[in-house]
């Protein structure tokens, strides 16, 4: 699943993964939990997350194939931000190549730039399980998680608009372009995300 920064794909991902029982893979969420745990890998890539700016392909190419080969995803998997360039697209067919496998579907969600920078600057995560919320739909509690209880607060890369400009840029340059390789593969499939979250929930099972 890929779509530009806000579109939902997080929110989206998780009802995705609860619907097919499948886990949902968040490149995303691996490097924030990675940089947030002190480990190698966060040290290799918190200058390019909290910049906004796409972590190298390599680094990015070679965590997806270590998750890849977990056995949560001998059923199925889905993908949330990855791949985000061409280089990735191919990287991640070749590695499913190897294991016999391939893509069944990869699904685009749509909002134009001013529902994103909107969506941007009122979310609030959950910095222990990730769980989204935003000014408009809150946690009950006084910014703790309905789920989990942790802190729900602003992410890092969204309190800096420049950052949140940066992303939105390189998802025109570099990820848009895989609405072509899909669309040339018959897989894309293209959901309007500025609905309702039920209403686009709805609409990816349609596509699906
Ligand atoms: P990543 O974590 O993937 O961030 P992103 O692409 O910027 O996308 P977001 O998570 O911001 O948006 P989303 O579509 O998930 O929206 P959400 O559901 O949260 O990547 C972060 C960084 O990691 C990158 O900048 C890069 O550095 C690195 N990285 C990751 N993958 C990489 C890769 N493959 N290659 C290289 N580098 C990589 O929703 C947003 C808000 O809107 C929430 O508050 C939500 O509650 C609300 N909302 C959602 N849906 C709706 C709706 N339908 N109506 C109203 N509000 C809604
Ligand atoms: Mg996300």
């Amino acid at each position: 699943m890929f779509g530009p920064q806000g579109a939902g794909k997080g929110t989206q991902s998780a009802r995705i993964a609860e619907k097919y029982g499948i886990p949902s893979i968040a490149t995303g969420d691996i490097f924030r939990w990675a940089i947030k745990g002190g480990t190698s890998l966060g040290g290799k890539v918190k200058q390019y997350v909290e910049a906004g700016n796409l972590v190298p392909d390599e680094l990015t190419i070679e965590t997806v194939r270590e998750r890849l080969t977990a056995d949560d995803c001998e059923e199925g998997f889905l993908l949330d931000g990855f791949p985000r360039s061409v280089p990735q697209a191919e990287a991640l067919d070749e590695i499913l190549a190897e294991k016999d496998r391939a893509l069944d579907a990869a699904l685009v969600l749509q909002v134009p730039e001013e529902v994103s920078l909107r969506r941007l600057t009122g979310r609030r995560v959950c910095s222990n399980c990730g769980r989204n919320y935003s000014l408009d739909s809150p946690p009950e509690k006084n910014w703790t998680c309905d789920v989990c209880g942790g802190p729900v607060t602003p992410r890092a890369d969204d309190e800096d608009e420049e950052a949140i400009r940066a992303r939105l840029r390189s998802y025109h340059d570099t990820t848009e372009p895989l609405k072509v390789y899909y669309g040339e593969k018959g897989i894309l499939r293209e959901v309007d995300g500025t609905q309702s979250p039920d209403d686009v929930f709805s609409s990816i099972v349609s596509a699906l």
